[in-house]
């Protein structure tokens, strides 16, 4: 069971929270320092399904991007708010998916909603730009399954850093997931580094 999925006191399977709201916390983000030096490129930076801003704060003090967008499906002032006071630069309410979202980044970063993670992936795969990378927070689970096992055939994944620690997304406890920070590169063809962090 996830913490997306997690049962509570009363041994009741809790609903997932609206558009699967779950800040990345604070070490699950620490653990992607070694990667520091490949994310910084200069450019735009887009984070895709940015919430309150955890991976935005983390960009803007670590990846010094000319251009820092946050996109959310759900976006209330007070999301904005947060997000501009993160570090955002801009900030637009819309649907990762929507083929009318006219963007293109060096660097796309996020913790997406699992359920979707694969169309995340694809659609920030069509809008980044050659040289830079998509980078996402996702179970290492999302790695073995018969039916993405054709679509991994046809995705650059570059690297794949597994976090030692797992990260506590719902009131400080962790679930029984693992998880890492997967890269993809445009055209990358070589073989894919395996880190832990
Ligand atoms: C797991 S939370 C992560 C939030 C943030 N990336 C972070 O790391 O703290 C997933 C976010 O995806 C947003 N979301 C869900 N579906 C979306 C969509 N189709 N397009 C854009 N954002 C979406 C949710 O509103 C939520 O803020």
């Amino acid at each position: 069971m996830s913490a997306r999925n997690r049962r509570n006191k009363a041994g009741e399977v809790a609903a997932r929270r609206p558009h699967e709201f779950y800040p990345t916390p604070p070490d699950a983000l620490a653990a992607l320092e070694p990667w520091i030096p490949d994310l910084y490129r200069g450019g735009r930076v887009v984070e895709p399904a940015a919430g309150d801003g955890a991976v935005v704060a983390w960009v803007a003090q670590h990846c010094e991007p000319e251009d820092l967008v946050a996109v959310d499906i759900e976006m209330t002032h007070a999301r904005r708010a947060a997000l501009i006071e993160a570090g955002a630069t801009s900030t637009i309410r819309g649907d990762w998916m929507d083929p009318e979202l006219d963007l293109r980044a060096r660097l796309l970063i996020t913790n997406p909603p699992y359920s979707r993670a694969q169309d995340f992936i694809d659609w920030s795969l069509r809008r980044c730009e050659v040289g830079g990378a998509v980078v996402m927070l996702l179970r290492l689970g999302f790695l073995a399954s018969l039916k993405r096992r054709q679509w991994w055939g046809g995705v650059p994944l570059a690297r794949v850093g597994v976090l030692s620690r797992r990260p506590r997304f719902v009131n400080g406890s962790s679930d029984s997931a693992d998880y890492g920070w997967f890269m993809w590169r445009p055209r990358h063809t070589g073989p894919i580094s395996l880190e832990i962090l």
